[in-house]
């Protein structure tokens, strides 16, 4: 059985950087408050312009020049996100055409921040039937696009940004070694967008109302069960693999907090040099964080042939997830 290879990364993120003292301008916080609570100095912002598959096509066209790939060359095309540019057709598919990629199939994965992670089990799991050679995975959110800025809860969390891997099915030792995806759909409330759907259609009084915009009821109870989600997940997969955390050689968890992403650390036993964080540059970029970060790892040269490499994941569903990968 062939498994799957992660052979290019590529990142994007927009232009505009919308720093914590643009946001003190905005409404009742402080860059003291955001620092000290989340992590996050800055994050990047889509003009009205931009779309998630412009984010998504400019890492995509990164990570195929690093795996040396054209377009063509693609079987299928998965796009991690719950921030589309339309309900239909998938980002995936609008992708595609920017792309060119006549050959390839299209879908999205909405997992929200563990979408990615949930998209890897998806290509894993295609590319291991033997009949598909290379999949492009992609990252990508427009969160700026669906919060609520009078609500200082969410607003100051969030970025926008994209990152993307080639897949491709190889023989021996090195790939993905396995991936475990969990959901609680009860807890589901706790961080959602209501309104846009057909639960809710979009109407003026949604808008007025903030429900078409990401809302976070208890914030604090996410933070513990992304702590202890993220943390059984790691373990989970870590049992499975017949691994010890020592054995691990990078963690690229989502970047939601970095109080989170150093609780998760410190109860695996995990020195800081050995854990990705870049939230202090991007925020919570969803979907796109865990492949931003290991982009900005590959480019700085920490992941070298044979690393173990240990991917958590958290998020609205909720749901969460962990990946292992022997680069
Ligand atoms: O992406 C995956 C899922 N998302 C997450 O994993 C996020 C998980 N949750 C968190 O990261 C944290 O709970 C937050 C960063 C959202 C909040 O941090 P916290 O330490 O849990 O703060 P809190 O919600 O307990 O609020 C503390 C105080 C409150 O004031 P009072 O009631 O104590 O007077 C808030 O009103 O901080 C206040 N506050 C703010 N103050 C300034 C909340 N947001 C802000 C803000 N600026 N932006």
């Amino acid at each position: 059985m062939p498994s799957a290879r992660i052979i290019g990364t590529g990142s994007y993120a927009p232009a505009k950087v919308l720093t914590n003292a643009d946001l003190e301008k905005l409404l009742d916080t402080s860059d003291e408050w955001i620092r000290t609570r989340t992590g996050i100095s800055e994050r990047r912002m889509t003009t009205e312009a931009e779309a998630t598959s412009d984010l998504a096509y400019q890492a995509a066209l990164r990570a195929l020049a690093a795996a040396g790939l054209d377009p063509a060359d693609l079987d299928i095309i998965l796009v991690a996100t719950v921030t589309p540019d339309m309900f239909f057709p998938s980002t995936a598919c609008v992708l595609q055409d920017r792309l060119g990629a006549r050959r390839a199939g299209a879908m999205d994965v909405s997992a929200a921040c563990s979408g990615f992670v949930y998209g890897l089990a998806v290509a894993d799991g295609l590319l291991r039937l033997g009949t598909l050679r290379n999949i492009l995975l992609v990252g990508a959110e427009t969160l700026t696009k669906i919060v609520n800025w009078r609500d200082r809860n969410t607003c100051v969390l969030f970025g926008d940004g994209a990152g993307a891997v080639v897949l491709r099915a190889c023989e021996g030792e090195r790939g993905i070694l396995s991936t475990h995806l969990f959901a609680d759909g009860a807890k589901g409330p706790q961080l959602m967008m209501p309104g846009g759907g057909s639960r809710h259609p979009i109407t003026q009084r949604l808008v007025d109302e903030g429900l078409a915009a990401i809302q976070m009821s208890n914030g604090n109870e996410v933070f513990k069960t992304a702590v202890r989600a993220m943390e059984d997940a790691a373990l989970t997969a870590l049992k499975h693999n017949h691994l010890e955390i020592g054995d691990v050689d990078l963690l690229v968890p989502h970047q939601a907090n970095l109080r989170i992403i150093n609780a998760v650390g410190q109860r695996l036993g995990l020195s800081e040099d050995k854990v990705c964080v870049n939230i202090q540059k991007y925020g919570n970029t969803s979907a796109a964080s865990i492949p931003l970060a290991l982009d900005e790892a590959m480019q700085a040269g920490r992941v070298h042939e044979g690393d173990l490499l240990l991917l958590v994941a958290f998020g609205g569903g909720l749901t969460w997830a962990s990946a292992v990968i022997r680069w």
